[in-house]
């Protein structure tokens, strides 16, 4: 029998008080996980009306009005009494009725698995954390070991159902995308992809996979008790990995993951053909999470690393570097680099950013914890590596994944910027929502760089509803229209514009709470468009109007993703010409990531990174100094 005997003692230093997330009870409570999910509300479907009243107010700050008028015109005969809205709206009625959830399988198809685009950079969100203390391989597998430690510590209380429930606004959210995160994958389809979770079958996976130079490994990460390998196991076990990888010349056979969907699907059956590839295949999805040990990155000033990293995190840095040391289909991927560098890349398809960030900060605090010493141990077998055969079909496909990741690498610009001047501060003591404070800076700095308003995405939680995902905040108001056009006209005085300023707040803090209820427009929308392929012969004209185009063509795409860590989420952009914002605003300075394609000449990640921090120090300013009136 494999276990330790363990003489443990603390090594290091003053102990400070954890902020690690604690467990509800220290045993398992079978149960609790559905009792509480059977206790949710499931997600409306808000009227067909006041869906069709909204959407044509969204319009007004990003059509023309010429247009707005013909849309007017096809909104007011798709609502019509006995119309095909109202059709449409009772079958959405129905499908309340026979679903746990009406919108989450559609959404989980249309929005990730029959979208075509390479999960890199156009779907999959990647973290970036502040830049370790250490900078050789010692220093990287310690702390490889702490992170995996934290996060069997994390699924320990996944497993045990005594995760504490989450609140929103004061309500208990839905906690089903927890289930979802671990031993999870992607996989890909010739025309729609799938997601398997391994947690839910008969035999829950017991490993993990190690990626070292393009080389994966399986690592058992629990003893035949069932306990967790302590943190001085694991570091044994990863030493082992790293030096039976130290080859470099090795195909990177993960980077096919990096592919168009469709191309990938047709290279994946070709590598699985062969029965070994299919056996590696399956452990690395199979397996809890990835662990990436990457090969250090090319330096980076201080200034400049956090926007670095956040491409490493993204992608790997291109077949040069370190695209080849993953499995993007993994759902989760810890990514720790010689040189200190560390974060995570996840497949968005089973979750949003917030359970993964509370992860992340669990495992944060978590490596905190002073070391401890345990001898001796009971060695522990070599973590088997997994072998590919590479076919020379295998090898043009991997040649193909290459140049096409390079090009994805030329092509995204990001900026990784700590706003430094303030925090949630500055906003709570105007008393105005934080949120809605950063939300209206950001239309103003594109307002100012592109003198119009633009179709804007910021993403609100569902998770008040059982099985909920997202709702879009359309973040671009006639509100915050008139306050963007007011703030650097000389002919409007500060007062007006102080009384705009808190107007676009107030509007941006109504639709969230309006899209946290369920009671917003882009979700019903996409239902009744849904119900339409479903039940007509043909699309009604709502959705083949210029407006419907417009107002989903995010040229801003923004998320808050908040934590405790002082961290960034960053994502791509979604549309060509676009931006892709992400947010962690703390109590004193905001992390942000502005992503751009340097394929479009009209967008500058960095300029539109200072554009926003402008913005944000511009508003401090008029309202600073500016004394209070009422319009
Ligand atoms: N005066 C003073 N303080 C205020 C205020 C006001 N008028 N309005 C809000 N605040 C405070 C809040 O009480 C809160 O306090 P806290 O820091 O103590 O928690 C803080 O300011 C933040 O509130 P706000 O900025 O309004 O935002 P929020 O926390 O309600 O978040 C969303 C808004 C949209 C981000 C959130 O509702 C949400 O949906 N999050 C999930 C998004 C998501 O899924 N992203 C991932 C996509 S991958």
């Amino acid at each position: 029998m494999l276990g330790i005997l363990a003489r443990t003692m603390v090594k290091t230093g003053v102990v400070k008080p954890s902020r690690l997330v604690r467990p509800v009870s220290a045993a398992r409570i079978a149960g609790r996980y559905l009792s509480h999910q059977g206790g949710l509300p499931p997600l409306p479907v808000p009227p067909l009306q006041q869906t069709c009243e909204r959407y044509l107010s969204a319009l007004e700050p990003i059509v023309e009005e010429t247009e707005l008028e013909h849309t007017r015109q096809v909104v007011a005969e798709f609502a019509r009494p006995g119309g095909v809205g109202e059709r449409l709206q009772t079958g959405l009625e129905r499908r309340v009725r026979k679903t746990e959830n009406w919108l989450s399988d559609w959404w989980l198809q249309t929005a990730y698995l029959d979208y075509r685009m390479p999960v890199v950079v156009h779907s999959s969100p990647g973290v970036v954390l502040p830049r370790l203390e250490f900078s050789d391989r010692q220093g990287q597998m310690r702390y490889a070991a702490k992170l995996i430690a934290g996060v069997l510590d994390f699924k320990t209380m996944i497993d045990n159902e005594t995760l504490p429930v989450e609140y929103l606004g004061g309500q208990p959210l839905c906690m089903n995308q927890y289930y979802q995160i671990l031993s999870s994958c992607r996989i890909p389809g010739t025309k729609r992809d799938s997601v398997v979770n391994y947690a839910l079958g008969k035999r829950p996976p017991t490993h993990i996979t190690v990626v070292h130079n393009y080389q994966f490994f399986i690592l058992d990460v629990y003893n035949s008790d069932g306990s967790p390998l302590t943190v001085d196991q694991i570091y044994i076990q990863l030493e082992k990995i790293w030096s039976s990888s130290l080859q470099t010349n090795k195909e990177p056979v993960g980077i096919l993951t990096s592919q168009h969907r469709n191309t990938w699907a047709k290279a994946y059956n070709n590598l699985i053909k062969d029965k070994t590839n299919k056996e590696s295949v399956r452990a690395i999805q199979k397996s809890i999470f990835t662990v990436c040990l990457d090969a250090p990155m090319p330096r980076a000033s201080d200034e400049m690393y956090r926007s670095r990293a956040a491409v490493q995190m993204l992608h790997g840095g291109g077949s040069r570097w370190n695209s080849g040391n993953r499995w993007f289909d993994k759902t989760l991927q810890f990514i720790i680099g010689e040189d200190g560098s560390c974060g995570l890349i996840y497949e968005h398809a089973p979750a949003e950013g917030p359970p993964i960030v509370s992860i992340i900060d669990h495992v944060v605090e978590y490596t905190k914890k002073p070391d401890e010493v345990r001898t001796p141990m009971v060695p522990l077998p070599m973590p088997q590596k997994l072998r590919f055969n590479i076919t020379p079909e295998v090898k043009s496909d991997i040649e193909e994944a290459k140049q096409n990741m390079n090009i994805m690498v030329h092509d995204l610009d990001v900026k990784v910027n700590v706003f430094s001047h303030f925090g949630k501060n500055v906003p709570k003591a105007h008393k105005m929502s934080p949120d809605a404070f950063i939300q209206i800076a950001l239309q103003l700095a594109y307002y100012r760089t592109y003198q119009k308003c633009c179709a804007t995405y910021e993403s609100a939680s569902l998770r008040m509803f059982r099985l909920g995902r997202t709702e879009t905040i359309r973040s671009a108001s006639i509100a915050s229209a008139k306050f963007v056009k007011a703030m650097d006209d000389p002919s409007k005085q500060s007062t007006e514009k102080v009384a705009l300023m808190e107007k676009a707040v107030k509007a941006h803090r109504a639709y969230t709470d309006m899209a946290i209820r369920g009671q917003a427009i882009d979700r019903h929308l996409l239902g009744l468009k849904l119900q339409a392929i479903e039940d007509l012969a043909s699309l009604p004209q709502i959705f083949m109007d210029t407006s419907y185009a417009v107002a989903l063509h995010y040229n801003l795409s923004t998320s808050q993703v908040p934590a405790k860590t002082d961290c960034v989420m960053c994502f791509g952009p979604v549309v060509p010409d676009g931006y892709g914002v992400c947010y962690n605003p703390m109590e004193g300075h905001i992390n942000f990531a502005v992503s751009a394609f340097n394929s479009c000449e009209d967008t500058n990640a960095g300029n539109m990174a200072q554009s926003l921090e402008k913005a944000l120090l511009d508003i401090r300013s008029l309202l600073e100094h500016t004394p209070k009136a009422k319009l």
